[in-house]
């Protein structure tokens, strides 16, 4: 069978989370492959929520496999609330079934701290509005090579060392530049300790994990989380996240080769939202921008801030499409847009004088383009209860095939409300 790698396809909260549960019935292990609890994924069976931010969406369904990536940075503190939350609901959150990779990095109470303070000094204009879950200064750890491992978790001297010796430079920071009270290592060592005792029985080895999964003919189900446009390479820099969140990540993020990466499906937002700072060009500051947030319920699962709201964009979905190598979309919160007299699509950019069908890749370029928009007449029908493709409004249907046809890419799931059951598959 398939591995498969879901990925959103625009600046996060695409529905990824729904989609993965949903493709889970038929995975035998669902992984984490990048960020951390910056995550918020949502999940409705039966009419019951459940917002997870560390722990696979397959959770829900007993037996399968839920791996955290080396890819992962891991709050050990939130991993545990949330396990400790699912259990209290009857989920099976045994170390059987959930592992951590060895080699994840650990977000430490410094991370958290350094992420405040660092977005504290900026500017308005050059806030990034991160989470504030530590994942930046946990992934520079990480890149300059004095991060800790969820391995290191079940090692007290090694432990001990690299907090004593993270934290000789960083309270040099917070004490000199950010002017908040440093950090005592035997503190942050003694707080540690009880948690990392905990997290222990779920280290394991992930990457032969997917590959006794793959051998015994079940399938891997990789879930991305953020949205390509927040890639720390490819997203709007520097308004992004800062891991890569592109397809090809699932494969160095799990422990897996690039040919283990099969289906990857982009899930697809019918218009686009953004949290946080960043260029957004199709952007609507009027009544139909309000009617999307409010009708779309539109606000952050893990911060609970608003979120930014607009027509799709097709030239980002475009180089998503690219980037990733989509071999099809999962189309999402098609409902929404039910009601609107008049459905707008951007097709292109105008920049600098010239129309461009990808984003210009200088910094400040995004916050420079024009939207060319094409219109498209809207439907009125409720289509939350449609089930099959042809229960859609023809005005639904053609949006379809417009998006379709602007990305070369075939749209092989609709979904028409936020719960499991609410789905199309063409
Ligand atoms: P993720 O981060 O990509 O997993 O997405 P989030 O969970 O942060 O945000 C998506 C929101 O939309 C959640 O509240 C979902 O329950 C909801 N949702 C998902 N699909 C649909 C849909 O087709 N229609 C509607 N109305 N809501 C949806
Ligand atoms: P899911 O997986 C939407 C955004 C933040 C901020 C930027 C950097 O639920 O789609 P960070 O804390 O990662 O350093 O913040 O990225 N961001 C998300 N926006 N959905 C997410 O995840 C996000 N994770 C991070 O708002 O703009
Ligand atoms: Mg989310």
């Amino acid at each position: 069978m398939s591995n498969t790698v879901i990925v959103g396809t625009q600046w996060g909260d695409e529905g990824k989370g729904k989609i993965v549960d949903m493709l889970a019935q038929q995975a035998g292990a669902i992984v984490r492959f990048q960020g951390g609890n910056n995550a918020g994924h949502t999940l409705v069976v039966a009419g019951e929520q459940c917002i997870l931010h560390l722990i696979p969406s397959g959770v829900l369904h007993p037996g399968k496999k839920c791996l955290i990536g080396n890819g992962v940075v891991l709050d050990p503190e939130v991993f545990l609330e949330e396990i400790d939350g699912l259990a209290a609901k009857g989920i099976d959150v045994s170390p059987e079934r959930m592992k951590i990779s060895n080699k994840a990095q650990i977000i430490m109470s410094y991370h958290r701290m350094m992420d405040n303070c660092r977005e504290s000094v900026k500017s308005d204009d050059s806030k990034i509005g991160t989470t504030g879950r530590g994942i930046g200064p946990c992934y520079e750890d990480k890149m300059n090579r004095v991060g800790i491992r969820a391995a290191d978790l079940a090692d007290p001297e090694l432990l001990r060392t690299k907090i004593v010796d993270a934290l000789q430079e960083k309270n040099v920071l917070f004490k000199n530049l950010f002017n908040v009270e440093p950090l005592d290592p035997e503190a942050v060592y003694q707080q540690i300790l009880p948690v990392a005792e905990r997290i222990k029985p779920f280290l394991g080895d992930v990457s032969s994990i997917i590959q006794d999964v793959n051998k015994d003919g079940g399938m891997v189900l990789f879930e991305g989380a953020q949205g390509i446009h927040l890639d720390i390479d490819h997203g709007t820099y520097p308004f992004v996240t800062s891991s890569n969140t592109v397809a090809g990540n699932a494969a160095a993020g799990a422990g897996c080769g690039p040919r283990s990466l099969n289906r990857i499906i982009g899930i697809l937002k019918a218009y686009t939202t953004r949290v946080g700072s960043g260029p957004f060009a199709t952007e609507l500051f009027d009544n139909v921008g309000e009617t999307l947030q409010k009708n779309g319920h539109e606000f952050g699962a893990t911060t609970g801030r608003r979120r930014r709201c607009g027509w799709l964009d097709m030239v980002i979905i475009r180089e998503t499409a690219r980037l990733c190598d989509l071999t099809e979309f999962a189309l999402t919160k098609l409902d929404v847009l039910s009601g609107l007299d008049e459905i707008k699509i951007c097709v292109a950019y105008k920049y600098r004088g010239e129309e461009v069908a990808y984003p210009p890749q200088e910094q400040n370029g995004m916050a420079h383009v024009e939207p060319i928009y094409e219109s498209m007449p809207g439907w009125t029908e409720d289509i939350t209860t449609a089930r099959s493709y042809e229960d859609l409004p023809q005005a639904a249907q053609n949006y379809i095939a417009r998006i379709e046809e602007l990305s070369e890419v075939k749209v092989a799931i609709v979904s028409v409300g936020p719960d499991r059951a609410e789905t199309i598959v063409r």
